[in-house]
């Protein structure tokens, strides 16, 4: 099973951080996952709407200005740009970007070249999710040969439809409502599953039971030890 340091190795430092990240590698993980918003024209690495509880700063952070960004930090980590935090990270791992915050598609779709230009990324090595499944069709219409991943949270009734109508490479199932009907019928439909958020060793243990392809894990370190 694949295994994502999800937000970072965000057990052990501030999800979402260029430490989080480095420390998710150094474990040795070799896909991280993280969550972008969009603040005047750049996309931030961040996981809430909200700034408080979980920085210093408050308020919603799309009602921020890049400087006003720059001075917030969690627990004294800066919240990264994106594209710092892709050029941070080394050596360069899978990363599945969220697209969580509104307007997000349309700067990633910018951004996407020049991950893969400049800093290097392979389109196999990128990755893009969202619960909003039409950022995932922009994405795809723009950038036909992008990754996509419809996230998933409850059981709708055509779950594996939506991996049909992107053209997605995977799916990304709730730890709380997946089933081994679901895992076989996404399976059926050529898609990856991944699942989100794996963190004890009984469901780590489940999850490869069940055969799912992949989780999202705040302890990479742990995953890998209860894998091998
Ligand atoms: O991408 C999997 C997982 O991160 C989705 O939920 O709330 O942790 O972003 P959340
Ligand atoms: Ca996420």
């Amino acid at each position: 099973m694949l295994i994502f340091a999800h937000r970072g190795a965000s057990g052990y430092a501030p999800e979402n951080t260029v430490k989080a990240m480095q420390l998710a590698l150094d474990m040795g993980a070799s896909a991280v996952e993280l969550d972008i918003h969009l603040v005047e024209d750049e996309l931030y690495v961040f996981h809430d709407r909200w700034l408080d509880p979980k920085s210093n700063g408050r308020g919603l952070i799309s009602d921020h200005s890049k400087a006003a960004i720059a001075k917030v930090s969690l627990v004294g980590e800066p919240i990264p740009t994106l594209w710092q935090l892709m050029a941070a990270m080394q050596p360069r791992p899978l990363v599945n970007i969220e697209l969580k915050g509104a307007n997000t598609a349309e700067p990633l779709i910018a951004l996407y070249p020049r991950l893969l230009s400049e800093l290097g990324y392979t389109r196999q090595q990128l990755l893009i999710s969202s619960f909003n499944h039409r950022y995932l069709l922009e994405v795809k219409q723009a950038l036909p040969e992008a990754l996509v991943a419809p996230l998933v949270e409850g059981v709708p009734l055509d779950f594996a439809a939506c991996g049909d109508k992107l053209g997605a490479f995977s799916i990304h199932l709730d730890i709380n409502f997946i089933t081994e009907e679901m895992v076989s019928d996404a399976h059926s439909r050529g898609l990856k599953v991944y699942v989100y958020t794996v963190d004890r060793e009984q469901d780590i243990l489940w999850m490869q039971q069940m055969g799912v392809d992949g989780i999202f894990t705040n302890f990479p370190d742990r995953a890998q030890q209860i894998l091998q």
